[in-house]
């Protein structure tokens, strides 16, 4: 048994749609979560500056004394996940996309069609295709970078025309011309447009990398006998800028009203 909290981090407000899945499987763990809202989005950064933030965020968890690092983020996972690895041995750090993609190599077969969509950087690092390709060799994958999504999601721009048209814009010829039968959401920003997705495809079947790293801290924990006890202390959610958009969506994900969240601000420069 092990009380101490969770660290999850993200480069803006994306990571938060994990959150949810966490907080319903394993109620009794606390959480300590970091938006790099100041710096998002990192996803047409240079790796070297995905690297740098990266690092200047586990620190910070570090400092908060977790026992599990999260990295609720395709982009830095894409990047960094080993860095992470080497400089904090003693405690273990979790990508979203290994456990996506092992999820996407037992559920897909050689019929299936299967997209990704995620970030730039994502894309080009082809960290998708090579663990898949790694557990199921041979699945038909196609990729996008949809670099919008993420700014738009982060404004707060969603239920709307404008999203319904970038959608439009990334999505209509890819998933046609490659004839996508499966959608993989390789960004954890992306499940805050899937009733958008749902809608305008209806046919698409969903994978999510925010559910599957979920379930992945839980296996983890599982493993190495690493569950709390009880609730030692609140959830804390901590944001680089506290725009008054990262607090609605809050608000949003949680289904809470941000008197109840304990919404912090840090700057990690200083
Ligand atoms: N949520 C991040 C991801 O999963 C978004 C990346 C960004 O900041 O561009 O990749």
């Amino acid at each position: 048994m092990d009380n101490r909290p969770i660290g999850f981090f993200d480069s803006g407000l994306g990571g938060l749609t994990s959150i949810p899945h966490i907080m319903r499987e394993l109620p009794k763990e606390r959480i300590i979560f970091f938006g790099d809202t100041a710096r998002t989005p990192y996803g047409s950064k240079s790796p070297d500056t995905i690297r740098q933030f990266t690092m200047q965020i586990g620190d910070f968890l570090i400092k908060q004394g977790v026992k599990m690092i999260v990295i609720a983020c395709n982009t830095v996972s894409a990047t960094c996940v080993e860095d992470l690895r080497k400089a904090y041995p003693d405690i273990p750090v979790i990508g979203v996309i290994s456990p996506t993609a092992k999820v996407i190599a037992n559920k897909c077969n050689m019929n299936d069609h299967i997209g990704i969509i995620a970030t730039k950087v994502t894309v080009k690092s082809n960290a998708y295709e090579q663990k898949i390709n790694e557990k199921h060799p041979g699945l038909k994958l196609y990729s996008k970078a949809c670099p919008a999504f993420v700014p738009l999601i982060e404004e707060g721009i969603i239920d709307n025309e404008i999203m319904d048209l970038t959608v439009k814009y990334y999505l209509d010829d890819f998933i046609r011309e490659n004839q996508i039968n499966r959608l993989v959401l390789g960004c954890t920003h992306y499940p805050l447009i899937s009733d958008n997705l749902k809608r305008i495809y209806p046919e698409l079947r969903i994978i999510s990398s925010s559910k599957e790293v979920a379930t992945a801290v839980h296996i983890e924990l599982e493993k190495r006998e690493m569950f709390a006890a009880e609730r030692e202390g609140e959830n804390v959610f901590y944001a680089s800028d506290l725009s008054e958009n990262f607090v609605n969506m809050i608000q949003n994900i949680l289904g809470r009203q941000k008197e109840e969240l304990n919404i912090r601000f840090k700057n990690l420069d200083i």
